[in-house]
């Protein structure tokens, strides 16, 4: 295993506006989600995850996402990023102004074609031009692996082909590779099994914790997480959301309890709970709305 890290210093990437909304089944307006990436801006995370250049087809709820950037009050210090499947996804992602992109693929073959319609091996291929042209525009890249622990089509997935796809992913460039628990399956135990085989291949100082909490688990996943070096944490205001593709999956684990849970461990965000509960408002509202429809 590689060194471990000891800093106590943990970065938290704010996923709501994008992971969350994706799934909201009410129209949220442009101006509301403009206001959530406002108000999260102000707290203190350094990434704000805003939106997906996806096929409207498939996520109608994120087609307006160049007019979000267009419209958000841009901090210094904090990177703007969207998720792109293709390079159709990235040019759009690019000329809306994004910091920062990422590429998802997924360690189960089922769920690659169910959430992007090509095979784990077809998606690399579509991943490498991003990098390249990423590269050329001074853009980083960002890779997110779907199912590290368990799939809602194939069940358990193995420890080796979560290590596999992280390492073609890194190894195209990919700065860092966030594991997705996309249907909060996950336990310490299996979590624990599963970064063991991967910082075998990518340093924990490259790796993320994307970890739903539908089990309720994710708390304490991350806390296994740390053990294993791993210092950045993705996380949902008022625990927005979950994955249109895997039913039944919660939201992302909720940054406010992620940050209360991390101070009690001698861990520091840097987020500021007092502006994060103005953004959780707005947060929960959007929530009612969707469950509402
Ligand atoms: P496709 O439908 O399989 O086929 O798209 P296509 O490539 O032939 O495109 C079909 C149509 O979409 C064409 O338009 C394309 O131009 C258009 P038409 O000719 O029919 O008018 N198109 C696009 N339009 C805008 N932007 C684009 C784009 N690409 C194609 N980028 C594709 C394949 C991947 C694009 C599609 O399947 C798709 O968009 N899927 C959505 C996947 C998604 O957003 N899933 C949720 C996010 S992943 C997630 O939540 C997990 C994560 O949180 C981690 C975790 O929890 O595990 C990240
Ligand atoms: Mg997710």
């Amino acid at each position: 295993m590689p060194q471990i890290i000891k800093s106590n210093r943990v970065r938290l990437f704010e996923v709501g506006p994008r992971d969350g909304l994706q799934n909201q089944s009410a129209q949220i307006s442009t101006d509301q989600k403009i206001e959530l990436v406002d108000l999260l801006s102000e707290c203190g995370m350094d990434h704000i995850e805003v939106t997906s250049f996806v096929s409207p087809k498939w996520i109608p709820q994120l087609c307006d996402g160049a007019q979000v950037l267009a419209g958000i009050q841009r901090r210094a210090g904090i990177a703007y990023t969207a998720l792109t499947p293709n390079l159709k996804g990235y040019a759009r992602a690019r000329d809306a102004g994004v910091d920062e992109v990422a590429v998802f693929a997924a360690a189960s073959q089922s769920f690659s074609q169910k959430n992007i319609h090509c095979s784990i091996g077809q998606s690399l291929e579509r991943f490498a031009p991003i990098l390249a042209a990423a590269k050329k525009d001074g853009i980083a890249v960002r890779a997110y692996v779907s199912c590290v622990v368990a799939c809602p089509y194939e069940g358990a997935i193995a420890p080796t082909d979560v290590a596999r796809i992280s390492k073609a992913l890194f190894d195209m460039g990919c700065y860092q590779i966030s594991l997705g628990d996309t249907i909060g399956a996950g336990s310490p135990q299996t979590i624990s099994a599963m970064l063991k085989a991967v910082v075998d291949v990518v340093g924990p100082q490259h790796l993320a914790g994307h970890y739903h909490d539908t089990g309720d688990r994710a708390l304490a996943n991350i806390e296994e997480s740390l053990r294993f070096g791993l210092r950045t944490f993705d996380s949902a205001v008022a625990g927005l959301g979950g994955c249109p593709y895997a039913p039944g999956a919660k939201g992302n684990v909720d940054t406010g309890l992620v940050v209360r849970r991390l101070s009690k461990l001698g861990f520091e965000t840097g987020v500021d709970l007092h502006k994060l509960a103005q953004a959780e408002r707005l947060a929960l509202i959007l929530k009612q709305k969707g469950l509402a429809v």
